[in-house]
């Protein structure tokens, strides 16, 4: 039996092929273009996440015995605005969940409606990456677009639509449009009211192990499968990253480095977090899940490398930093904004403390070492929220260098236990859909199977203090530049 893992990325489609024993048998990756229409803005045709899907789908079933594929599930960019009108033609191009125009509507939602009622709608505050401000931006924006909407869905479902012909999406997904009762887990009512929608525009609700239909006939005979494969909901690519790296049940932590960073720690129960500090979602598990977000980790890093220092040998430029924990340079990763902690879509990245001795290594350093702080502040959340941590699995890009790991380590005090796989989010979906087949009666039984710790990062204390020392250092640039930012900012 064989499993296909989807992962829709904001740069690229990754579509992974898996058997019934969890082996990875092929991986094909396809990129499309991101706009940037203006600063700030970011968006993405779903028609290119589609073609990429179907041209990657292709080449990752060529030579293979595709009668033996059983199901397909996803994990997707969270947040994306992708709206259809009754034809169910795409409206307008889908407005990522990097995009930053949003922040008027979250203001409206935070200050006028209240950010207390909200919470207690949805169980998190309007950050301007999430959907529902997004809409509020067309209806205010676009309101011929606004009115022609007839279904709402997010990146990853528009794909499972375009197979199965179901509108759905999933509760870890819907958890990050700031439209869904998260511990309930059905659309709040007073959420879509404010936003102007109704029920029937929302796609149906499934958990993220749940099938959703099977493929199309189309789509069977254009990609000669049978045509019993099925669609399983899937899930954000957070949350299914986890389940790609075993983090699921209680207590577990996985860090993410990919294009942005996020700490996310697996919950058995639903509770919100004071102030809103981290985001509180329904997980790919069937339970729950915390998490804060820094928008660009591995993002800074390949900013970094490729448009300063004009090269893609990350490992060379990595290979002669020694001085951990004595580094004098700070670096700020607001490139795109910040989310957690600062909610800032202004805030922007900063180098500060270099010499006339600094060198190239010591400013790359300086990139993975801010990376780790600003990850660092969402764990300290968690731990401020009596959430304890003291081993963590990462994955993403980032996850590949050694030494950004035991950054990583250090500056968390934490132990970084390495896994079987460093596939995350498509690993992770193809878990989902051999679940939703039935090849395993839960997703943390299938984990379980599945996953092992290969290798194990050990955090050493005198490094620890000193980190805890940078530690402060960093924590104290943010206020000190925020007048700036919003002097910057015209
Ligand atoms: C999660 C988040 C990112 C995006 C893109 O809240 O914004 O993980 O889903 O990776």
């Amino acid at each position: 039996m064989l499993y296909v893992g989807v992962d829709l990325g904001t740069s690229s489609v990754k579509l992974l092929l898996m058997d019934e024993l969890g082996e990875i048998i092929k991986i094909v990756t396809r990129e499309y273009p991101i706009f940037y229409p203006k600063t700030g803005w970011s968006e993405q045709n779903p028609q290119d996440w589609f073609e990429q899907f179907i041209n990657g789908l292709e080449e990752l079933l060529a030579g293979q015995d595709k009668s033996q594929v059983e199901g397909i599930s996803f994990s997707g960019q969270m947040h994306g605005m992708v709206i259809l009108d009754d034809k169910d033609q795409v409206i307008r191009p889908a407005i990522l969940w990097n995009d930053g125009r949003t922040q008027e509507e979250c203001d409206y939602l935070n200050k006028e409606i209240g950010q207390e009622k909200v919470s207690s709608y949805t169980g998190n505050m309007a950050l301007t990456g999430f959907t529902a401000p997004k809409l509020l931006w067309v209806k205010k924006h676009e309101p011929e677009n606004f009115k022609k909407i007839s279904k709402i869905m997010l990146p990853k479902d528009y794909i499972a639509y375009k197979l199965s012909g179901v509108h759905s999406t999933d509760v870890s997904d819907a958890s990050g449009t700031l439209l869904f009762d998260v511990k309930n887990k059905t659309w709040s009512k007073e959420m879509l009211d404010i936003v102007g929608l109704r029920l029937d525009q929302m796609p149906q609700i499934f958990e993220s192990y749940e099938v959703v239909g099977k493929i199309k006939e189309s789509v069977a005979s254009l990609l000669e499968l049978r045509p019993d494969v099925k669609v399983i909901a899937g899930g954000g690519d957070q949350a299914v990253a986890s389940v790609g790296t075993g983090t699921v049940g209680h207590g577990m932590c996985n860090v993410s480095l990919g294009t942005s960073g996020v700490v996310f720690v697996a919950s058995q129960n639903y509770s919100e977090v004071e102030k809103n500090a981290l985001h509180v979602f329904a997980h790919a598990d069937g339970r729950y899940h915390f998490m804060g977000v820094t928008l660009a980790a591995a993002a800074s890093n390949e900013w970094w490398m490729k448009n300063i220092l004009l090269t893609k040998d990350y490992n060379k430029e990595q290979a002669d930093i020694k001085n951990l924990g004595d580094n004098q340079v700070y670096y700020l990763p607001y490139l795109i904004g910040e989310r957690t902690p600062h909610n800032n879509p202004n805030a922007r990245g900063a180098f500060v403390g270099m010499t006339m001795e600094t060198t190239r290594e010591e400013m790359t350093q300086a990139v993975l070492e801010g990376v780790a702080f600003s990850l660092r502040d969402s764990l300290e959340i968690a731990r401020a929220n009596n959430v304890k941590v003291d081993r963590i699995r990462i994955n993403g890009g980032g996850a590949k260098s050694q030494l950004w790991c035991k950054i990583i380590a250090n500056v968390f005090d934490v132990e970084v236990n390495k896994i079987n796989s460093e596939e995350g989010p498509a690993f992770g979906a193809a878990i989902l859909a051999a679940v939703g087949c039935g090849s395993y009666s839960s997703v943390e039984e299938a984990t379980s199977k599945l996953i092992q710790v290969t290798e194990t990062i050990k955090q050493d204390k005198e490094l620890v203090e000193k980190y805890n020392k940078k530690y402060q250092i960093y924590r104290d640039l943010y206020p000190a530049l925020k007048p700036m930012y919003d002097k910057m900012i015209l």
